[in-house]
């Protein structure tokens, strides 16, 4: 028989976060900006990965009216390389509206947190509870995995409903203070423990006397959810029109750059100049010619695939030396590109 899942689960989860708990750098206080940012961050990037980006944000943007008296450049720079961008410009536009409405002072009711751009139920309830002692749950991804393994429950995680519910069972088990501890007590199980590939880790798992999953042999299998559409494949053809081979002496190299559309997919970022179409290198040529580029050498061509939560692009990338600077471009040195123009992924690739 498996042990209720009621208040004890609660103190045992959270005498294991304490025990157990990685040191992040997040971690080192609650300040609702380091928490918040971190969370952000954190949505679709792995730890290690955030870490590094997490320290420089700080260090560029130590306060929250730091980031709310950026240049939107400067944020798409910082956050060059984690994707999904609309997250840190609905950053910037929640830090504005801390500064103007809110007398700089971040809210502290999750409702409150809850109304500002970009910050949905997980992160209100993350903020909330680790911040403020809210006892309300944040439910992502890897909580559903876990409560479904606890509940040997096989509903799909997509489904709103379930997580409603899954949200509704965690917030009854809050405690009345440190709710922070229950929240990444959670967190940290889906992580160090109840991961998402392969085998969980059952045998060292704080709270298997709980888990349905563990008793029935059902927790690998764990949880279910249903797979998505098949993603829209593009092909494309990106030029990199460089001035010169390498930066020599005397000779400043610069590459043909321009900025995305206001809006859609990887709004207001830079860009290669690139065609919605697999081109052969003759083809391409004429094309760098019609743009008033005058090729003079076909240096290199590269393939590379970037895929995207709907779309996948297929690119292929020609590397030509050019005579000419065609206004229809930006032409930027390459410690423009390294430290000023934020450059998504996709066409980063072709900068290695
Ligand atoms: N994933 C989501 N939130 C997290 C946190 N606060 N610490 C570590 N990983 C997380």
């Amino acid at each position: 028989m498996v042990k209720k899942m009621d208040t004890s689960f609660t103190w045992t989860l959270m005498d294991w976060y304490r025990a157990n708990h990685r040191a992040l750098p997040w971690r080192k206080d609650k300040a609702p900006y380091h928490v918040w940012v971190s969370e952000i961050m954190l949505q679709q990037t792995r730890v290690e990965a955030v870490r590094e980006y997490y320290k420089r944000f700080m260090d560029a943007l130590p306060t929250i009216s730091d980031l709310a008296a950026a240049e939107e450049e400067t944020l798409l720079k910082l956050w060059q390389g984690l994707g999904y961008y609309n997250r840190i410009r609905n950053m910037h536009k929640a830090a504005q509206i801390v500064e103007q409405e809110l007398g700089g002072v971040f809210p502290c009711g999750y409702a409150e947190i809850k109304a500002l751009p970009g910050i949905g139920e997980y992160t209100a309830g993350a903020i909330a509870s680790i911040c403020f002692d809210v006892p309300v749950a944040a439910v992502d991804g890897n909580v559903l995995r876990v409560m479904s393994r606890l509940k040997n429950d096989s509903t799909d995680i997509q489904n709103a409903k379930f997580k409603k519910q899954i949200g509704a069972e965690l917030t009854a088990l809050y405690p009345q203070e440190h709710c922070g501890d229950f929240t990444q007590g959670l967190i940290e199980l889906g992580a160090l423990i109840c991961g998402p590939a392969g085998q969980p880790k059952c045998e060292i798992c704080p709270v298997a006397a709980y888990c349905q999953g563990r008793e029935q042999g059902t927790a690998a299998a764990l949880p279910v959810k249903a797979k998505k559409k098949a993603r829209k494949k593009v092909e494309m053809t990106v030029f990199i029109l460089h001035t010169a081979e390498n930066a020599a002496e005397g000779q400043v190299k610069r590459t043909a750059v321009c900025k995305r559309d206001a809006t859609g997919l990887l709004a207001g970022l830079y860009q290669f100049p690139n065609v919605d179409k697999k081109m052969q290198a003759s083809e391409a040529i004429a094309q760098a010619e019609s743009w008033g580029c005058r090729p003079k050498d076909l240096l290199r061509r590269a393939e590379y695939c970037h895929v995207f939560t709907h779309v996948e692009w297929h690119m292929t990338g020609y590397y030509i030396l050019v005579e000419t600077m065609p206004h229809a471009f930006q032409w930027a040195t390459d410690a423009q590109l390294a430290q000023e123009i934020p450059m998504p992924t996709a066409f980063g690739y072709f900068l290695q």
